[in-house]
């Protein structure tokens, strides 16, 4: 595996010794494969599902085939063909018995395929309909089953299914892989409410048949020591208490957490002080203003005030209440409620459930909230 330009990527998974804690939810999932039971991940985007997807497949390698989808961009059945397909040839030689198996099916459907430069992944392309598709893809999970080694298939972004055109993609989905012995499955998807849909409604068919893990925010102990630990390994010193001003800057937000400390170990010398980091943080702000007046122009007026609120409160448990509401001259709760919709269609706003299962409001994007609080204006 190659090695990161610094020690905190932000992109990628670079092996365990580049990824922090997620062990108890780790143990669980490779409990759940070598039960040959179904694993549903969910978290908000960018807390770290794909990292621990990959983190898992690192240790299952040597004994199971992994294969890994992100159907993000897929907007049909047919489309799902080509990810899947492209999937099987990067991930099975088709040296291997099972590899020709597949490469020679996959072949017979007459497909294009060509290279994405960038990445060196295949990207192929095979024109059917809806109907032939389901039957190519149910002919490849019968060429996993019989593979010799256990398969786990890893499909993320999985709420995606639930927009395409054919409609009930998880009915024909669940009858399909209810008969598979050897191949069980990882379903991760960050749409809350969809996934919820997909897996809790009683009137669902992947209803309750699978094991859920909700992963959170990384706990502070465990993130200090890994992030002074890897500060440490390249001979960086870091004043005490800087770790721990960065990671509350960063509201303990996977991504933001590994984002504010590349570009501060990047940009700083033998010692860390405050004021780095500090400086890193401002730099970073000054880089997305862009992306923040975007979100401006993009916005209607009360849906801008809205996101304005929900960022500067930080957690918003009652959005209608008249105390947000007049705090934030938001006008009347059916406005209110109108742009919360849509705040959160976009992507946003999220609302999640704290321990007491009491739910509020939040905004994903924690530099738009730093932003904020130092922007006290901004229109
Ligand atoms: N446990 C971890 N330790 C270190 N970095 C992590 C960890 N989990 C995720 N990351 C990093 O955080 C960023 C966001 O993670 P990602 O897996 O893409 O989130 P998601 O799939 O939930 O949107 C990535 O850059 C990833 O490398
Ligand atoms: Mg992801």
């Amino acid at each position: 595996m190659e090695s990161p330009r610094t020690p905190f990527p932000t992109t990628g998974y670079f092996g365990p010794e580049y990824f922090c804690d997620r062990e108890a939810e780790l143990d669980q999932m490779i409990r759940n494969v070598k039960g040959g039971n179904s694993t549903t991940l969910i978290a908000l985007r960018r807390l770290g599902k794909t990292a621990l997807i990959k983190h898992l497949f690192h240790h299952l390698r040597s004994n199971h085939l992994t294969i890994y989808l992100d159907i993000l961009a897929t907007e049909s059945i047919n489309e799902l063909l080509n990810q899947f397909s492209a999937a099987i040839l990067s991930q099975l030689s088709e040296q291997s018995t099972p590899g020709k198996k597949a490469w020679t099916f996959i072949r017979s459907l007459r497909p294009v395929i060509s290279y994405d430069g960038l990445q060196g992944i295949p990207v192929v392309t095979v024109r059917s309909s809806p109907e032939e598709s389901r039957k190519s893809i149910h002919e490849l999970f019968s060429i996993l089953e019989s593979h010799s080694r256990p398969v786990v298939i890893a499909i993320d972004e999985f709420q995606q299914i639930l927009e395409y055109p054919e409609g009930q993609t998880d009915a024909w989905l669940r009858s399909v892989v209810q008969d598979l012995k050897n191949v069980c499955f990882i379903f991760s998807g960050s749409q809350q409410h969809l996934m919820n849909e997909l897996f809790m409604n009683p009137s669902r068919p992947f209803f309750r048949s699978t094991q859920f893990i909700k992963i959170g925010k990384i706990p502070s102990s465990p993130y200090n020591e890994f992030i002074e630990s890897k500060f440490r390994e390249k001979s960086r010193s870091i004043a005490p208490g800087t770790v721990q001003e960065m990671l509350d800057w960063a509201d303990h937000y996977t991504y933001y957490v590994q984002l504010l400390c590349n570009r501060t170990f990047i940009s700083s010398g033998k010692r860390i002080d405050p004021d780095h980091w500090k400086l890193e943080a401002s730099r970073i702000l000054k880089e997305q203003e862009f992306v923040f007046f975007g979100y401006r122009d993009m916005l209607t007026k009360p849906q801008w005030n809205l996101l304005k609120a929900v960022a500067r409160d930080g957690v918003v448990k009652q959005p209608t209440s008249a105390d947000f509401i007049s705090r934030h001259r938001l006008g009347n709760p059916a406005t209110v409620l109108r742009s919360l919709k849509s705040l959160q269609k976009m992507e946003l706003i999220y609302r999640e459930s704290d321990e007491a299962g009491i739910p509020f409001y939040g905004i994903y994007d924690v530099l738009f909230r730093r932003w904020m609080d130092r922007t006290q204006g901004a229109g």
